[in-house]
């Protein structure tokens, strides 16, 4: 692989900024960005839609087989396709949310989606960003970075990020992060940890250019001595 073509890995909780960073990042260096939650939310979406338990591993593990998931990265983000279908809009609620953090336990669903998303970042020029991209996905990735920030803060962002959808009360997004985060970090399959080599940023009381500016400066270094 040419180091032209790096892969970057972004790892990190719920909240954290990640989406955030690797679209810009992607961006700034002209990489394509593949967000690997979107695939796990559009699967979670289709187990829902056909009446299928989160927990029922051998009826997920089947309907996986029966299902295709595609990511097309566009400059405003990562547009998603369920069967060929656009679901870009509709795996974003909080049902989908916390569904997605469920199927994604089961080793076999993990399995399929590791295959996906390495046949997907393969030729390098990707921002890979999910929660075991540089632990399982691409443990050799050119460069890897874990982005955490407190709870406090995480729950903060998502609650300006819901925006006008006055719904939703901040008590309610800290619990969904808290329950999220507790299944995400002590699955048994992949839990979401650091990789040793990864450069770990907190990003509680950092701006997002602030962020930026610390992952460019070493992404820039790396190629630039690559
Ligand atoms: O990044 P996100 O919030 O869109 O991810 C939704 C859920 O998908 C997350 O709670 C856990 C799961 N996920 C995963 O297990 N592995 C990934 N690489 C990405 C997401």
């Amino acid at each position: 692989r040419p180091t032209i073509a790096p892969i970057i890995a972004i790892d990190g909780p719920a909240g954290a900024g990640k989406s955030t960073v690797a679209k810009h990042l992607a961006a700034h260096f002209g990489l394509l960005n593949l967000e690997t939650g979107a695939m796990y939310r559009a699967f979670a979406l289709k187990a829902q839609r056909n009446g299928i338990g989160q927990d029922d591993a051998a009826a997920l593990q089947a309907l996986a087989a029966t299902t295709s998931i595609t990511l097309e990265p566009t400059p405003a983000g990562n547009r998603v396709l369920l069967d060929g279908i656009d679901v870009t809009g509709e795996i974003r609620n909080a049902e989908v949310t916390q569904a997605a953090s469920r199927v994604s336990v089961h080793p076999a669903i993990r399995a399929w989606m590791v295959d996906l998303q390495r046949e997907m970042g393969r030729k390098g020029g990707v921002v890979m960003e999910g929660r075991d991209i540089g632990t399982v996905v691409f443990p050799d990735a050119d460069l890897k970075f874990f982005l955490d920030a407190s709870p406090e803060a995480r729950s903060q962002r998502r609650y300006e990020q819901a925006g006008s959808a006055a719904v939703v009360t901040p008590e309610a997004i800290s619990r969904e992060l808290r329950e999220r985060d507790e299944r995400d970090r002590n699955r048994a399959e992949s839990p979401l940890r650091a990789a040793p080599d990864a450069v770990v940023i907190d990003s509680t009381g950092l701006t997002l250019d602030e962020v930026l500016a610390r992952i460019e400066d070493i992404v820039s270094q790396r190629l630039a001595t690559a």
